[in-house]
């Protein structure tokens, strides 16, 4: 395969950070960004372009720096959406803001830099969109419904962006992490809220605090993963030979978990098979 440009957001730690330097020992050309440069100059010491990118920018100021971005090597060959936070709260202790915050950044910061992009692989015929949605993309944990809603949305919008641009010959990519060892829990990165309710204190307490135990301590290896979908989209690897499914979970508690729900939903197709099939008019 030739050398493929990537472009990737939230480069500063975690999933972006090693991919980045994982793109670069594959002999690929890395687009490195984050809404701080200064959190990203070791990668540019390393070998990456570096560009600014906050995710929450308007339209216009991410097609500026993607345009940018395209000007570096004439051309994006893969878009890696990478960049967001976990926010979590009950519902009933959910502001408004809060809630608008979380999908602000993990959903509509990644439809502006996929739009910004789609035109110039839609053009080129060709490209691979790079979407990291989550286990809580397919699961709804207690307590995390922002973070689970705003990847839930994602999984619902990439689904049909897949479906509507995959004859333009581009390719999209789903990726749902189970849990992985980054900085994504971490307190200056969490959002978490514990609830005022006192019929809710037990739990969401056990929650915050079981989310913070997790803190750099969580199972899945990071490495093993960011080599696995550099495979998937270069081919190679684990993918060498196979048809690359368009969503592809990593990590036993994702396996497991979705395994559980699959289960669920045969059985439920199952057991009321008439009583859903029974809504059609008679005509
Ligand atoms: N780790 C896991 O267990 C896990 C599981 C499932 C899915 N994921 C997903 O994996 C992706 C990467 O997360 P991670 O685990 O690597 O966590 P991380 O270490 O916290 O990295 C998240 C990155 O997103 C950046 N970011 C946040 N808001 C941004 C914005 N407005 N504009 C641009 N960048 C922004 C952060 O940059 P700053 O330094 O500027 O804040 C940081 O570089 C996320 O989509 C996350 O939902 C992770």
């Amino acid at each position: 395969m030739t050398q493929l440009v990537w472009l990737i957001t939230g480069c500063s730690s975690g999933f972006g950070e090693l991919m980045t330097h994982h793109v670069l020992s594959r002999g690929d050309i890395a687009i490195a960004t984050a809404r701080k440069l200064s959190k990203i100059t070791h990668l540019g010491r390393a070998g990456a372009a570096t560009l600014e990118l906050d995710v929450t920018h308007s339209q216009e100021a991410i097609n500026d720096a993607v345009a940018q971005a395209i000007a570096l090597y004439g051309r994006i060959d893969v878009v890696v959406n990478n960049a967001a936070y976990v926010a979590t709260a009950a519902w009933e202790d959910m502001e408004y803001g809060q809630l608008l915050a979380q999908f602000d950044t993990n959903v509509f910061g990644v439809v502006k830099v996929t739009r910004a992009v789609l035109p110039h692989l839609r053009e080129r015929k060709s490209g691979t969109m790079v979407f990291i949605i989550s286990l809580s993309g397919w699961y709804g944990h207690p307590f995390n419904g922002p973070y689970s809603g705003s990847k839930f949305a994602l999984e619902g919008l990439v689904e049909s962006l897949s479906r509507e641009t995959e004859g333009f010959g581009i390719k999209t990519l789903l990726i749902e992490p189970g849990r992985f060892r980054t900085m994504l829990l971490s307190p200056d990165h969490i959002h978490t809220t514990r609830s005022k309710i006192p019929a809710y204190n037990k739990a969401s307490n056990a929650h915050v605090d079981g989310l913070a135990g997790e803190d750099r301590k969580q199972q899945g290896d990071t490495k093993k993963a960011v080599k696995i979908i550099v495979d998937l989209v270069r081919k190679e690897g684990i993918a060498e030979g196979r048809e690359v499914p368009f969503r592809f979970p990593l990590g036993t508690d994702c396996y497991s978990a979705m395994w559980e729900k699959c289960e669920e939903t045969i059985r439920l197709l199952r057991d009321w098979d008439q009583v859903i099939n029974s809504t059609d008019h008679d005509d």
